[in-house]
Formats: structure tokens, sequence, C-alpha cells
């Protein structure tokens, strides 16, 4: 298992699902995490700190806000003098029909999901270049790479995260900066139930019975990822053993999206 000892990781969205893994994973393995977001990640660093990380903590972030972000990265940094990995994963999902959407839903979709993931990258990439190390690890979804009627807005914010991604991967790689992104597909967290709820709901059936038909007919592998599953991604693309891997916007969908 890859050694992350001594690093220094912020992660959004960390109070619940995919980014509460992540923290997991990441202070598992040796890292010290700063978990942030919109609501209280106060339990998720009492976690971690009840699990060896002592120094993580959790600070409250609205990523939309680049004065939000930029005073997230600016005091990690006071207080522990670097930042090695920014976790950029806070983000909101958008169901409707493009005809339907509103312009609020629209711009908040976007304001969260690229404009946060902007918001990170720039700050964490500024303190970065400085220091001639870190990794930029943006979560994207596999809605970013296909279009789906009633998902066009999310998977608009979507492929503009993994654009993004590509080519601040090629901005920052003389500096010894890896920037990724990764593509989940259906993992189990509140979000997923949620969009699958509205799913279900416009076909008039049960949740329960969505879900079902989904897996059946979609995931190869027969579940739907875990948090684990994107803990450990996030934990490899930090790593050392990651440092070849820049601009990539990779998988993890149990083998329902195959495409690159
Ligand atoms: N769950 C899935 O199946 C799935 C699939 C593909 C991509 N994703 C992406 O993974 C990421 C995490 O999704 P999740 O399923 O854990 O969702 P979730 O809704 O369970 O958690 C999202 C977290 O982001 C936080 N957040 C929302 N807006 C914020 C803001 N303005 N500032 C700071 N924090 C904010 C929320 O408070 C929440 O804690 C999102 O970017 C999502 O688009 C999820």
């Amino acid at each position: 298992m890859s050694t992350l000892e001594n690093k220094i990781a912020i992660v959004t969205g960390a109070s619940r699902g995919l980014g509460e893994g992540i923290a997991v994973e990441l202070a598992r393995r040796g890292a010290t995490v700063v978990c942030a977001d919109l609501h209280s990640a106060e339990d998720t660093a009492a976690t971690l700190q009840s699990a060896g990380s002592p120094k993580s903590s959790s600070a409250k972030v609205d990523v939309p806000s680049a004065a939000s972000v930029d005073e997230l990265v600016g005091s990690t940094v006071e207080t522990h003098g670097r930042l090695d990995i920014m976790v950029n994963n806070a983000g909101i999902y958008t169901y409707g029909a493009i005809a339907d959407v509103t312009d609020e839903d629209f711009r908040r979709t976007m304001d969260v999901n690229i404009g946060g993931v902007f918001n990170g990258s720039r700050a964490a990439a500024r303190v970065m270049k400085e220091q001639k190390s870190g990794r930029i690890i943006n979560t994207a979804s596999q809605l970013g790479k296909l279009a789906r009627p009633n998902e066009g807005v999310y998977s608009a914010s979507k492929a503009a995260v993994i654009l993004m991604t590509q080519a601040l991967g090629l901005e920052l790689a003389p500096y010894n900066i890896t920037v990724n992104a990764i593509c989940p597909g259906c993992m189990h967290t509140e979000m997923m139930e949620k969009s699958f709820a509205e799913i279900a709901q416009s076909e008039g059936i049960t949740l329960e019975q969505k879900l079902q038909d989904y897996l059946d007919a979609k995931i190869p592998t027969g579940r739907f990822g875990t948090l684990e599953d994107m803990g450990r991604m996030v934990a490899w693309l930090a790593s050392d053993e990651a440092s070849f891997t820049t601009g990539s916007a990779l998988n993890l969908t149990g083998g329902e999206q195959v495409f690159f």
C-alpha cells in the first residue's frame, strides 16, 4: 500500500459521501487532511483523528467563492507549512431537460461544479508551483463523457472539469505537479440515491426497482461503487507511484463505461 506519510491534503465536499471516503483513505495512509465543506465536516475530521491522524481538521468552504477557497488554502498552508494534495470533490447534481432547467439551477451547477474546481485548482497551483511538487485531483463523472436526456447541465459541468484537468496537467507538469480527474459511475451515496429517486419518479417506479434494474442492465461487476473504491483511486493518484499519470480522466464505473 502506498504511503502518504507527512503529506498535507485538502478534500472539499468531505462532510459525507465520496469526499468522506477520500478523506478517510488519505488519512489511513498517513496524510493530514483538512476536511472542507459548505456544511460541518467535524464528524469526518473526528473520525480521522480517532483513526490515527491527530492533526486532521475540518473547515468551512463555499467552493464557488474564490475568496472562501483562497482562505481555505491560505490557512492550510499557514498551519501546516505546505499543501501536497488538493482534492476538488464538492459537487451538486441537477436533473431536468435543458428546456426546463431554471437560470438559477444552471448557474448554481456551473458555479459549484466547474467554478469550484477552478477556484480550488488555481489556489493550489499557486502554492504547489512554489513548492515544485503537488497533486491536484478533481472529481468529474462518467457523465462528463456521455450525454443522457435530463442530465445535460450536470454533464456539461463535468465535461468542463475534464478539459480543465487536462489543460492544467499540461501547464503544471514542468513543476512536478500532476493533475487528474476521476470519472465515477454509480457510487452509493446520498447524491446517487437522490438522482435515482428523481428518475424513478419520472418513470413511475420505486427507487428499489430502479436501482435493481440499473444494476442488472448496466453494471457488469454487479454492484454499485463504494466510498472505499473512490478513496483508493484518489490515494493512488496522490501517491509517488502515480508520478507519470497526469492530464487523465480515469473511469471508476465497474465497467458501466469503458471509453477513454
Ligand atoms: N455519487 C455518485 O454516483 C457520483 C457519480 C459521479 C460523480 N459524482 C461526483 O462526486 C462528488 C461527490 O458526490 P457525492 O455523491 O459524494 O455527493 P454528496 O451530495 O453526497 O456530497 C457532496 C458534498 O459536497 C458538499 N458541497 C456541495 N456544495 C458545496 C459547496 N458549494 N461548497 C463546499 N461543499 C459543497 C456537500 O455539502 C456534500 O457534503 C460530486 O462532485 C459529484 O458530482 C458522484
